[in-house]
């Protein structure tokens, strides 16, 4: 089994459930918990913001790993930390301050994490790199869990490997989309060391032991 980390996706949680979602999921051998927020603006749909991030927080057990696809992400970040983000990933395309953005995250004490949309070029993310602890690559468009993984961006994984090994930054790489047991393991061989996965850590029973097995899988 491999060592990379798992972060489900609470996308494909129970909503009406979430703090028992959360204690199952972590139970189970989860690593961080991934809170997708999305502003029906930069993405077509609408899930949650600081509130359920700030009520979350005294239930999570593991590290809360916010991935945030909204406009302008500046105007929320001091929220989103103080409701309890533990690391805070900010879309390259949401943004004209990105720097200033990911400077203001680490000295609220948070982690900072850049992404990028499939269509975007990793070199649009390399000056932000040696800033971050954490960069993301969406193996799907952004907005909805169930999607099928794109292929086509498992180079900018290996890319990004690569430009850690020469240097450019100390951040852990992580994937998000369309991660199940089979693709996991083109994620884990690229060099990821973070999975996100929503639909195939909560599907079926919602048991920890039934998420245990999904967890496994992932891990290959
Ligand atoms: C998509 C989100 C993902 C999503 C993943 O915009 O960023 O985190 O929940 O869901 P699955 O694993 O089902 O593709
Ligand atoms: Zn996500």
């Amino acid at each position: 089994m491999s060592n990379v980390l798992i972060a489900p996706s609470l996308l494909s949680s129970d909503f009406a459930d979430l703090k028992t979602e959360m204690a199952k999921v972590t139970e189970a051998g989860a690593d961080w918990l991934h809170v997708d927020v999305m502003d029906g603006s930069f993405v077509p749909n609408i899930t949650l913001g600081m509130p359920i991030v700030k009520a979350m927080k005294p239930y999570a057990k593991i590290p809360l790993d916010v991935h945030l696809m909204i406009d302008q992400p500046e105007r929320y970040i001091e929220e989103f930390v103080r409701a309890g983000s533990d690391y805070l990933t900010l879309h390259v395309e949401s943004t004209s301050v990105m720097k200033q953005s990911l400077e203001k995250i680490r000295s609220l004490g948070c982690k900072p994490g850049v992404t990028l949309r499939p269509r975007t070029a990793l070199e649009e993310l390399k000056p932000f790199l040696p800033l971050v602890d954490l960069v993301l690559v969406m193996t799907v468009e952004p907005g909805f869990g169930g999607q099928s993984f794109m292929e086509n961006q498992v180079e900018k994984i290996k890319t990004l490997k690569k430009w850690r090994s020469e240097g450019v930054g100390n951040y852990l790489i992580q994937v998000d989309g369309g991660v199940a047991s089979g693709t996991s393991k083109v994620c884990i061989d690229a060099g990821a060391d973070v999975l996100v996965a929503g639909s195939a850590v909560f599907k079926g029973e919602k048991s920890v032991e039934n998420y245990r097995k999904n967890i496994v899988a992932l891990k290959g």
